[in-house]
């Protein structure tokens, strides 16, 4: 018999060992077990629609796998791919990007990783809005950053330019701004954005623009892309984009970076090492969602309104609860300081008291930065964000 060496003397790198691990993570698994348990759940933690992927973009992927598209490809991308993102720009946003200045990538999450990488060096500090996406920090501190984090409770979560201005030290390197926001689904009013990006480029930093809800936007606010942005502020900025929300594409794994060319070659030296090129079929559906017929995203973007203004008005109603308007994204993120009472202390007691006794799985505001708030995902049916606010509003009754 062969013995197995022990592992109870790994020593996992010191990088990885200050990663934490995701709390929308935990959330889902909470919610796994639950129905794996046979136990009627309702889930309002994930962070993925619950729309299928339109058929156009499935037929693509078939059609590519039946036209033997189906080796490495360019890291960077296919040209179609590349010529699709391109072309979406310019349509959308009047920008013009080079090939050069695109990379494809598994998901917006690796955009984001390849930036933050290819800029960092230790102690490099990088300024991140709370609340924040749990994987910005996690990014910064794996390429031996240092996170500065920008309170903006005080504005309802959302940026300024004079929070930004304030925030910058001899040692900032870059921001990432994230619009509309996850978790806080908060919008960055273009005017005030434009201040941001001057600043960045006055004090010659750099700044990533993770736009990976770019199309979830809800009137009186407007769909406002980075790429609108003057050549000049452009030379400061990676834009991280995904096609994951938009096109309900999150198992595809397909997102890109937009940025000039320098940064992105240093990009793609990271990924060629690392996971080469996107999947090549991914890469084809990708392409016929950005050139074909754009009326699916329309579809859910009405159906997320319709649920937005419902759920909006019933968190409001519910006492001791607050919900500023998010203007974007899939989320609501009320704060529930109001309804802490006794045993409830703290949001995370507030959203363990919903998992156990109400079954009920939303994320804790902590993970993201911001005690005293919960995020409530509406990429779920109304009937079943009905019955979780019910179950909230049993919970805060009961404070
Ligand atoms: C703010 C934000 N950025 C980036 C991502 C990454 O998405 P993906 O890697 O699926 O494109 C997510 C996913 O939840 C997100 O919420």
């Amino acid at each position: 018999m062969t013995t197995q060496p022990s592992l109870s003397s790994f020593q996992v790198s010191e990088n990885v060992s200050h990663m934490k691990a995701s709390s929308t993570l935990a959330a889902m698994q909470a919610a796994e077990a639950m129905r794996a348990a046979g136990v009627d759940v309702v889930d309002l933690g994930p962070g993925e629609p619950d729309f299928d992927t339109p058929q156009n973009i499935k037929d693509a992927a078939s059609e590519a796998m039946r036209a033997g598209k189906t080796k490495y490809t360019p890291a960077a991308g296919t040209r179609e791919l590349q010529q699709a993102i391109i072309g979406f720009y310019h349509r959308e946003f009047h920008a013009n990007y080079e090939r050069s200045e695109v990379a494809a990538t598994s998901g917006g999450k690796q955009a984001i990783f390849n930036a933050v990488v290819s800029l960092i060096n230790p102690n490099d500090e990088v300024l991140i809005p709370k609340p924040y996406w749990v994987s910005f920090p996690e990014i910064v501190a794996f390429a031996s950053g240092k996170s500065i984090f920008i309170e903006t409770e005080e504005n309802d979560f959302v940026l300024t330019a004079d929070m930004v201005r304030r925030a910058i030290t001899p040692r900032t390197k870059l921001i990432i701004l994230n619009s509309p926001g996850n978790p806080s689904g908060r919008v960055i009013p273009p005017a005030e954005f434009l201040q941001i990006m001057e600043i960045v480029a006055e004090r010659d930093l750099y700044a990533i623009s993770d736009e990976c809800y770019l199309r979830f936007v809800y009137p009186p606010a407007t769909v406002f892309s980075a790429a609108s942005l003057r050549p000049e502020l452009r030379r400061h900025l990676c834009i991280a984009g995904s096609f994951s929300k938009t096109y309900a594409m999150t198992g595809w794994r397909v997102g890109y970076s937009l940025a000039n060319s320098e940064w992105t070659r240093a990009m793609l030296k990271v990924q060629s090492h690392s996971t080469s090129n996107v999947t090549s079929i991914s890469q084809a559906a990708a392409a016929e969602a950005f050139n074909g017929p754009q009326d699916s995203v329309a579809m859910m973007l009405a159906e997320y309104t319709r649920r937005r203004e419902w759920l909006l008005q019933a968190l409001n109603e519910i006492p001791g609860l607050r919900c500023p308007q998010p203007e974007g994204a899939f989320y609501a993120f009320p704060e529930v300081r109001g309804c802490l009472k006794g045993k409830l202390k703290t949001s995370g007691d507030f959203v363990n008291e919903l998992l156990e006794n109400e079954k009920t799985v939303v994320t804790d505001g902590a993970g993201f930065g911001a005690e005293g708030f919960m995020r409530i995902s509406y990429a779920t049916s109304l009937d079943r964000l009905e019955e979780g606010v019910k179950r909230i509003r049993r919970v805060a009754e009961r404070a």
